[in-house]
């Protein structure tokens, strides 16, 4: 089998080495792929958007099954052009990739499915937002219909900030289109969690839970972030929650959809916020997490392209997915300055050194390859992945690869697992 997968990031990489492990796999293509995929998979210079690119390379390599990491070509409608020609690929159409590239549609959709997420009104007037801003309070979440490379979301804790969020998106259109509509909604409290299950349309297969850590550094303090770590397991999302999650927030989408004649085919990554009153939906993503791939793919034991063509055919419920019981950490080095400017194009050492331990994987994210060398080429560089018998293991197996890895101004969370450590001590 020849397979293509698309994107360039940590999360493309913890695809590409998951697939190459499968005996069903001859040849692996990735488009443009990174410093570190480029040992397991032909780069192919083509951007992960240019969807008539793709569509010729993929016809004349003879491409069995297209893997598309990020959202953007999803959104654009790979999936559809890829099918008319007759050609498989992994992913939801256009239509219901609108779950991540609207944020209306998606909050219109739990609503409509009865899927619990928190209140919301949808404005496309500043004056009237502003109005239902000062019934409703702060603090308050301001979001961006459309995709804002993860900045369409403001968390106002005063009725101030919210009016300036109001202000830069309806009024000074700082993200475009992307901003003509936005949502107000209540803000909830709580711990977050990312929930992700695949589908073919009918049938539901979930993956194992993991817990994002969204802002620059330690304690969840300073600007939001692509992901700066991760864990698998979350155990905030232990197993009734996590039961509950599947059937509250997953199947009423899956089953709407599919009653109207609509198959939504691929991964659903589901971002909850578990509140005293229950898990509530944040979000919708159509693709992998990044960097919760990173921490799920290394606890599937089984093959993953067995999945992916499983929710392509509609035959999930043939197949049986087995899962490593071991946690999984991941912790991402970025660039100095990240997420605002930074420098590019610095050395990375030590990670020779590293290749060999056992129970550590190395992702890369923003890295090239030149002479020999890897630099860096991104604000998230690698994505550092311990697995170990408890989370306290996996943390230690992270951070040991850590304290060899240097490159100039690097940055990185100290406290990825300390989170799920504390809860897991608090609840025996
Ligand atoms: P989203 O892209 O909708 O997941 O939002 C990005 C981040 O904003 C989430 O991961 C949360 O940390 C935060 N957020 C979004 N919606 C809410 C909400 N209703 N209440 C509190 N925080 C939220
Ligand atoms: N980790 C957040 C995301 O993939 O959107």
């Amino acid at each position: 089998m020849r397979v293509l997968v698309v994107g360039s990031g940590g999360r493309e990489h913890a695809l590409v080495w998951k697939i190459a492990q499968s005996k069903k796999v001859g040849k692996i293509f990735c488009a443009p792929g990174n410093g570190g995929i480029k040992e397991l998979a032909e780069i192919v210079n083509i951007k992960a958007d240019d969807i008539d690119a793709l569509l010729n390379f993929a016809k004349e390599n003879k491409i069995d099954l297209t893997v598309a990491g990020p959202e953007v070509p999803l959104v654009k409608g790979i999936v559809d052009r890829f099918t008319e020609e007759g050609l498989r690929i992994f992913g939801p159409t256009k239509e219901l990739a609108m779950l991540e590239g609207s944020k209306v549609f998606s909050k219109e959709t739990m609503k409509r499915f009865g899927a619990p997420t928190a209140d919301f009104k949808v404005f496309t007037d500043a004056a009237k937002a502003k109005e239902y801003l000062r019934k409703k309070g702060a603090p308050i979440v301001v979001k961006a219909d459309g995709l804002a490379a993860g900045k369409g979301v403001v968390v106002a804790k005063t009725i101030e900030e919210a009016e300036d969020a109001i202000e830069s998106m309806l009024v000074k259109k700082i993200f475009g289109s992307a901003g003509e509509k936005i949502i107000l909604e209540d803000c909830l409290e709580g711990e977050e969690a990312s929930i992700l299950v695949f589908s073919d349309g009918k049938n539901i297969v979930p993956l194992v839970s993991s817990q994002d850590h969204k802002r620059i550094f330690d304690n969840d303090k300073g600007l939001n972030t692509g992901g700066m770590g991760v864990y698998s397991p979350a155990p905030v999302v232990s197993g009734e929650i996590f039961d509950e999650i599947i059937e509250s927030s997953f199947r009423p989408i899956i089953d709407g959809f599919s009653k109207e004649g609509k198959f939504y085919k691929g991964v659903l990554y589901g971002g909850l916020m578990i509140t005293k009153d229950g898990p509530m939906l944040l979000e919708f993503n159509v693709r992998f997490g990044d960097p919760e791939t990173q921490a799920i793919l290394p606890r599937l034991k089984s093959d993953l392209v067995d999945a992916l063509t499983a929710c392509i055919d509609g035959t999930l419920d043939k197949i049986d997915i087995q899962w490593d019981e071991r946690p999984c950490l991941c912790v991402v080095l970025a660039s100095g300055g990240y997420p605002g400017s930074y420098e590019k194009h610095k050395e990375i050492i030590g990670l020779i050194d590293v290749k060999k331990w056992e129970d550590v994987i190395v992702f890369h994210a923003g890295t090239a390859f030149e002479d020999g060398k890897i630099f860096t080429s991104g604000g998230r560089v690698l994505g550092v992945t311990g697995m170990g018998r408890d989370i306290k293991q996996a943390k230690l197996n992270a951070y040991s690869a850590i304290d060899r890895i240097k490159f100039k101004n690097m940055q990185y969370r100290k406290d990825i697992g300390d989170r799920a450590i504390k809860r897991l001590a608090d609840s025996v």
